[in-house]
């Protein structure tokens, strides 16, 4: 059955938004996985979330690649245009952002990923344009 985990809890995130404690719960009944590891891999992977999140989330790497290229300085520029830290969402429920680790384009670094969307290179004038496609 923990085969099975993955799948759910990304199945249940897609029907909820997020992976509610309820979910957690049914995973674990359905599994025989104990709710503890359950709540751990939703925790764990960058890509699930137990919170509800915005339209657009941004996933921007912070692993070595982009690190040495500037996504400190990336980072810092997402925090300040959005009044958001890293984990949480804005205001009017239209981004999420993480800080998260490589999401494999390492050769055009500083990268983020917005929904499955991966961005690359980036300045701080290629985020402007690409937070005002984001409606
Ligand atoms: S280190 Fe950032 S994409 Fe690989």
């Amino acid at each position: 059955m923990k085969e099975l985990l993955l799948p759910l809890l990304k199945k249940s995130q897609k029907k909820e938004g997020c992976i509610s404690e309820k979910a957690v719960k049914e995973i674990s009944k359905k599994t025989g996985i104990p709710v503890s590891r359950v709540y751990g891999a939703a925790t764990f992977y960058a890509m699930l979330h137990t919170s509800k999140q915005g339209r657009y989330v941004i996933e921007i790497c912070n692993s070595p690649s982009c690190y040495l290229n500037g996504s400190l300085d990336m980072i810092k520029y997402l925090e300040k245009k959005l009044n958001i830290k890293s984990g949480q969402t804005t205001e009017d429920n239209r981004f999420s952002m993480h800080i998260g680790s490589c999401i494999g384009c390492c050769n055009m670094a500083p990268a983020m990923r917005i929904n499955s969307k991966v961005y690359s290179k980036l300045t701080e004038k290629k985020i402007d344009d690409i937070l005002k496609k984001c409606k």
